[in-house]
């Protein structure tokens, strides 16, 4: 089983729009997919049009069981929401002895599936180094249109830091640039700047495109909404890459 989190503490770099539609094409390549939205401002139920009954909150401070967070919502894809405000899941996190390792000890139980990928929040707190401190792989989601080269910099150091300290090893193995216009001057740049310093690790650019927009509002993945969208081809690139590479579990 693989365990990805798509993770970047800048916001509005593609995080949710990465972490919904990686998990919706790979579930159509007929791999098994766990979902979770670990960022309450993401909104990936209603994205997706999800109800569920309890979040992953309820299962961290042990109000619910873990499956019964798990809701269905198309073949081969599972999905464990968040609806509480992270502060109060963080405050409660501080209060606990092994505090960063309560992730880790809750989706250990978890079994069944080729892929777990949560989407994060934008932080490098303690929610995230709990998925740190889980996850064996990270993708970053970079935004082209300015210079986020410091914040992937800033984010491998808190990685190294998590592994020494929890013993895991977990390591950047996609930067995905995102939010590309090929008519943009910083954009270009930006893309091989990325290449340059994460030699290997790039992946294909995602496109500026408005129908990964619109797809949330009509609670679809880019796959279900535009099939033929230049996102769709995108995305579907990045899986098809995504399923070709060795994986880092
Ligand atoms: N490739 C893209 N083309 C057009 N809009 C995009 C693209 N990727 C993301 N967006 C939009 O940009 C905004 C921020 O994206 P989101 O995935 O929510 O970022 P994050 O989770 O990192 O905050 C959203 O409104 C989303 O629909
Ligand atoms: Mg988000």
């Amino acid at each position: 089983m693989r365990s990805i989190c798509i993770m970047n503490h800048k916001g509005g770099v593609g995080k949710t729009t990465t972490a919904i539609n990686l998990a919706a094409g790979i579930s159509r390549q007929d791999r098994k997919v766990l979902l979770i939205d670990l960022d309450p401002q993401g909104n990936i139920d209603l994205s997706l049009r999800v109800k569920a009954e309890n979040n992953i909150y309820d299962a961290m401070t042990g109000d619910a069981t873990l499956s019964s967070c798990i809701v269905n919502i198309a073949k081969n894809l599972d999905i464990i929401s968040s609806t509480e405000t992270l502060t109060k899941a963080e405050y409660y996190l501080y209060k606990q002895d092994d505090s960063r390792m309560m992730l880790k000890r809750l989706l250990s139980m978890i079994d069944g599936y080729d892929f777990i990928i949560i989407d994060c929040p934008p932080s490098l707190g303690i929610m995230n180094q709990n998925v740190l401190a889980f996850c064996k792989e990270v993708f970053v989601p970079t935004s082209t249109d300015f210079l986020g080269m410091d914040a992937l910099k800033k984010m491998t150091k808190v990685i190294e830091k998590v592994n020494e300290s929890y013993g895991n090893n977990c390591e950047i193995t996609k930067v995905i640039p995102t939010l590309f216009d090929r008519r943009n001057k910083i954009c270009k740049q930006t893309l091989e700047e990325i290449k340059q310093e994460f030699n290997g690790l790039a992946s294909n650019p995602i496109r500026m495109n408005s129908k990964l927009k619109e797809a949330p509002k009509n609670g679809k993945s880019i796959f279900a909404y535009a099939k033929s969208s230049p996102g769709a081809k995108d995305y579907g690139v990045l899986v098809d890459d995504v399923l070709s590479m060795k994986s880092a579990a």
